[in-house]
């Protein structure tokens, strides 16, 4: 009798029975007249700039009228990728070590629990899109590098220089810095000079950040999806991947609890899957806030076993299925924000600074 070939036997028979898959588990807990209560729609970002504002907006006008979770991610993080002033996200992002940028993106959906994700993607200014289309249009949940480009352009993304004239001045800038004994840089007998470039004027600081961007939204059915889009660590090893494309990690949806994302230090945030921590910990009853706050501890309790004085720069926001919000950062001078937007209007979420003053 012939077999029909399905994905799944064939997987089966390639891989073998004896190959172990690990699969998080689904974090489901509540009952449905829990899940029932008090839905409404809800968007959110870690992005607190006009921009960010706009792409909330943007979000809610899908929501608002009766649109997917999915579809208000999507556009909302596609307004602050295309932002060409936005160093930290798509295009006009920083590129790495040697001038290229390269992008990270993830994507969630609550209700199906799909993922989908790219990683190092060149030359795509909206790599959110082609993190969604991985999550809805094939049996995978990351592609990187080469492959990624491949598979965008295969569903017609058009490929783009992402390299603005500002991150190409500000890489030129690292570079002249980077180290005194490379030969990059202005002649050794006019180095007191220097300062006369323009590019020193007009970029006094080399930013050198993680930035990134989270969007979490829950639709007026209650389903929940989310994003992380980033540009990553500036001037980063070549072929580096942080946190924002790895499911768990830089993000992480769950219909039955709620969804959280993260910005920062990439590296710390994969060693703690901090997103799945933060779900986790509102399964097991935390408030989105608290929640944030205890991925924070955790992560602190385990570097002060090496390094007592080290507090890495993470920031995490989270959101639960009855529109409690949270925000966190380990240190730092500010408040750390979220932008929401609701059915009464947009607002800006005060987080709490987890190691305020230690
Ligand atoms: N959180 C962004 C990165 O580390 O790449």
């Amino acid at each position: 009798m012939k077999k029909e070939i399905t994905r799944r036997n064939f997987v089966n028979r390639t891989i073998g029975a004896s190959a172990g898959v690990f699969v998080l588990p689904a974090l489901t807990g509540f009952t449905k007249q829990e899940r029932t209560k008090g839905i409404k729609p809800l968007i959110i970002t870690s992005h607190t700039n006009d921009t960010g504002q706009k792409a909330i907006e943007t979000g809610w006008e899908i929501l608002k009228n009766g649109g997917s979770a999915v579809d208000a991610v999507e556009k909302a993080a596609n307004i602050i990728e295309l932002d060409a002033e936005d160093t930290s996200v798509g295009y006009g992002g920083l590129p790495n070590e040697n001038g290229v940028v390269q992008l990270d993106s993830s994507f969630m959906d609550g209700k199906t629990y799909s993922a989908g994700a790219v990683a190092c993607l060149e030359n795509i200014k909206t790599p959110s899109s082609v993190a969604r289309i991985v999550m809805q249009h094939t049996d995978h949940v990351l592609l990187v590098g080469a492959g990624a480009l491949q598979f965008a352009k295969a569903w017609g993304f058009q490929e783009e220089n992402l390299l603005t004239e500002k991150a190409r001045k500000i890489w030129l800038r690292w570079k002249e810095e980077l180290s005194p004994t490379d030969d990059w840089g202005v002649p050794e007998h006019l180095q007191n000079l220097k300062k006369n470039e323009s590019y020193w004027h007009d970029f006094p600081d080399i930013e050198h950040h993680y930035g990134t961007t989270n969007v979490l939204a829950i639709d007026m059915n209650g389903d929940i999806a989310g994003c992380t889009t980033t540009s990553g660590l500036s001037f980063k090893i070549n072929g580096r991947v942080g946190d924002s494309p790895i499911i768990g990690a830089g993000l992480y949806v769950d219909n039955e609890v709620g969804a959280a994302g993260a910005t920062g230090r990439g590296e710390d945030v994969i060693k703690s899957c901090a997103s799945y921590y933060i779900v986790l910990k509102m399964k097991e009853g935390r408030t989105p806030q608290q929640a944030c706050e205890d991925a924070l501890q955790m992560i602190v309790d385990r570097y002060r076993k090496v390094n007592p004085d080290f507090f890495p720069g993470e920031k995490f926001v989270a959101i639960n299925k009855y529109g409690d919000l949270g925000c966190a950062t380990m240190k730092g001078n500010r408040k750390p924000q979220m932008s929401v937007r609701v059915d009464k209007g947009f607002s800006r979420y005060d987080g709490k600074i987890a190691f305020e003053g230690k």
